[in-house]
């Protein structure tokens, strides 16, 4: 074999165990210390936010940032149905009801005609997710969250990085949430934010997510509050990360045009598109097959290889907790499932490894069309 090849895998080096020795070294290895506040700020700094609230995962993000704008039993979020389960979960968890769009053939991402057809008087929100980093019509779902009254919590999780016409994902909505699972653009081992420009708002989930804990009366927790804080550890680990976001972004960008340049007159290959105005980070770049083969044999083909190649996510109302939500054909979504595959993107693999990979997809698509 040639060498190992890596999907996602995190890029952690000499900067961050300087960072988590010094973080260890103070005996700060729980939520108290300083790594927490620096890594919120310069998060924020970074997006050019207001605050930024530093969360145990993406999901703890997107479950506080529904309960902190009141959305609870009976009311409707609407979300696209090619997603991770992530997305969705937290709406059962506040006891909503999500209500699945079909996505955008080209960007994979929800589509706003969709969303307009999907509002009833039940609507509270609109979860856009930026799919695999690329950046969602946010022109379009601004305005039409604006005409109905409705918030927008953006699913961030997968784009740090990404920008829509100069502003970054996360940004547009009341709320953005980011991840900073193992797999992401940067990583914390696990961890998560949420971040917005309402500083009463972001406070006062600043408060929840330390058991709504008093910050002068001890002992008093005047509301029902959630143990969401990131560790110190957590954040050493993601304020080195931060510190290194350019270069990775560098070299995903690099990635990005290798693949492209690579595969573009290969026949039978597309990519997920993405919207006039959008930068994508290329969280993971993805291929869709245009003719009539078989996925799994692309994916089993390229393992065999030693190159790890992962299914895009399958259409939520697939899946047995989400069945009884499906209404309506999600051509789009179904279809993407089919015939896409993500590729190898992590910014621990060199570039004669991207082109490596780019050499076998043709080779394959070749022996197998
Ligand atoms: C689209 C999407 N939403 C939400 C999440 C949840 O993030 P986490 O794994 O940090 O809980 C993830 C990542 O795992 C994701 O990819």
């Amino acid at each position: 074999m040639y060498k190992k090849i890596h999907l996602d895998t995190p890029n952690i080096g000499a900067l961050e165990k300087r960072y988590l020795n010094n973080a260890v070294d103070a005996g700060f290895v729980s939520t108290v210390g300083p790594f927490v506040t620096e890594f919120e700020e310069s998060f924020a700094k970074y997006l050019g936010v207001k605050k930024s609230v530093s969360t145990q995962s993406g999901t703890a993000a997107m479950h506080i940032a529904l309960h902190e704008l009141g959305i609870s039993q009976g009311d409707e979020v609407i979300v696209p149905v090619l997603t991770f389960v992530a997305t969705v979960n937290p709406i059962i968890y506040v006891g909503a009801k999500p209500i699945f769009v079909d996505v955008d053939r080209r960007t994979w991402n929800i589509e706003p005609r969709e969303i307009e057809k999907s509002i009833t008087e039940k609507t509270k929100a609109i979860i856009p997710v930026h799919l695999y980093g690329n950046p969602c019509d946010m022109n379009e779902i601004m305005r039409i969250a604006r005409k109905h009254n409705l918030y927008v919590i953006e699913d961030a999780t997968e784009s740090l990085g990404a920008k829509y016409h100069d502003k970054h994902t996360g940004t547009f909505g009341d709320l953005g949430c980011f991840s900073f699972n193992g797999n992401k653009v940067i990583t914390t081992g696990g961890g998560g934010m949420v971040v917005g420009d309402n500083k009463a708002r972001l406070g006062h989930i600043k408060f929840l997510v330390n058991q709504a804990k008093h910050a002068l009366k001890e002992g008093h927790h005047p509301e029902i509050g959630f143990n969401y804080r990131m560790t110190n550890i957590e954040a050493a680990l993601g304020l080195a990360q931060m510190n290194r976001l350019s270069d990775f972004l560098r070299r995903k960008k690099r990635f990005r045009s290798i693949y492209r340049e690579e595969l573009k007159n290969v026949e039978g290959i597309g990519f997920q598109e993405e919207y006039e105005g959008a930068e994508s980070p290329w969280w993971l770049n993805c291929i869709y097959l245009k003719k009539a083969i078989d996925i799994n044999i692309v994916q089993t083909g390229l393992k065999e290889l030693g190159i790890p190649a992962r299914r895009v996510f399958m259409p939520l109302i697939e899946l047995p907790p989400y069945k009884r939500y499906g209404k309506g054909d999600f051509y789009n979504a179904r279809n993407i499932y089919e015939k896409s595959l993500c590729l190898p993107s992590s910014t621990v693999n060199s570039e004669e490894d991207i082109k490596f990979v780019c050499r076998h997809i043709k080779k394959l698509l070749k022996s197998e069309l």
